[in-house]
């Protein structure tokens, strides 16, 4: 009797614990060489102009990685090759491309322009890494913008995971790896940008569920689930308090590349900060009926005067309109 009652005494420490798995295993491993571990000369970047993209640029130039980067703004991928090729020994390409566009279930122009650029090269290495968060009300209304990030944040990938890994298969090539950026929000609803969380969340999943052919080519996946971090992702987001608090504990895109790289080969995903550590223990504690309840019944009344500074305009014409009915 006293051992059942240990061991159900212990099985919330062992859930924790469980949890905890990824941050205990790799917190202390030396950052991985991914040009030695897979044998690999090239890497496409997402993303890669921004605070956490510059900083995977950087591992990766030390390492003696050729880099492919992408951002739409064709001016900044500019200053970041140049930047890259003066301090290391290594070849940029560039292509400027929006990620959030995307017509008729077509491919994007963004991978035939990949296709046409990569065509001699060898990548086995990708960091799915661009994107943002659309701050807006449906009732603005911003379905069309909401679809756009997306697009940005998680549809592109499918995209790019295929082009990678069908280039591998057909060179009966092996090893290599794909890194995703989500968030801590893919465990949590996000309601200011309500498309930000649910496509993090995606592409977590999506990233599961292309183990298969992954393992098959020897292809390590990764996805890190970052909470705050200090970089221009703020930049276009209202300062309210709670968005200023945020920024405040959040940490530098450095720390996060860091704790990224001593991940890859060792875990399949990392929740990286103690808000991110936090958000993820939340959500596994209490379900995703938990949170629903607890977003509907705390934070939203909590922090209702944050809501109503964002969608001053369309609750009010709202609320008019209630009252003309
Ligand atoms: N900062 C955080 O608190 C935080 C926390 C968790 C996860 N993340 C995720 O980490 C990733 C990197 O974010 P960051 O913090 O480094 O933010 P950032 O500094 O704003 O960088 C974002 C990058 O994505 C690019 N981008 C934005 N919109 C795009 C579009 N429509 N098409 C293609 N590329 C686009 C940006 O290009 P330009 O430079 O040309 O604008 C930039 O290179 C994002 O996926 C973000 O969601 C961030």
């Amino acid at each position: 009797m006293s051992v059942l009652v240990t061991i159900l005494a212990s099985l919330p420490v062992l859930w924790v614990l469980y949890i905890l798995y990824p941050v205990l295993r790799t917190k202390w491993c030396a950052e991985t060489n991914v040009k030695q571990r897979y044998d690999a000369e090239w890497a496409l970047v997402t993303g890669a102009t921004g605070g956490i993209g510059q900083e995977i640029c950087t591992t990766l130039a030390k390492q003696g990685m050729n880099l492919i980067i992408t951002s739409p703004t064709a001016e900044n991928l500019s200053r970041l090759r140049e930047k890259l090729q003066s301090s290391y020994e290594i070849v940029v390409e560039t292509i400027a491309a929006d990620l959030s566009l995307g017509a008729n279930h077509a491919p994007p122009q963004f991978i035939q322009d990949l296709k046409d650029r990569t065509a001699a090269l060898d990548v086995r290495v990708m960091f799915l890494n661009a994107g943002y968060a659309h701050v807006e009300s449906l009732l603005t209304p911003s379905a069309v913008d909401q679809v756009k990030n997306l697009h940005t944040n998680a549809i592109i990938n499918v995209y790019l995971a295929e082009w990678m890994m069908q280039r591998m298969a057909k060179a009966g090539a092996r090893g290599g790896a794909i890194v995703a950026t989500s968030s801590c929000v893919s465990f949590v609803p996000t309601p200011a940008a309500p498309m930000y969380g649910p496509s993090k969340a995606l592409l977590a999943a999506f990233m599961d569920s292309i183990k298969p052919e992954a393992s098959l080519l020897g292809v390590d996946l990764l996805t890190v689930h970052p909470g705050p971090v200090r970089t221009a992702f703020f930049d276009n987001i209202a300062k309210t308090p709670a968005i200023r608090m945020m920024v405040q504990c959040g940490s530098t895109a450095e720390s996060v590349v860091k704790s990224m790289f001593q991940s890859i080969g060792h875990v399949s995903h990392r929740d990286i900060t103690v808000i991110g550590v936090l958000c993820h223990l939340f959500a596994a504690v209490v379900g995703s009926p938990g949170v629903g309840w607890i977003a509907d019944r705390v934070l939203f009344k909590v922090a209702s005067s944050e809501y109503k500074r964002y969608f001053r305009g369309p609750l009010q014409a709202a609320e008019e309109a209630r009252k003309r009915v």
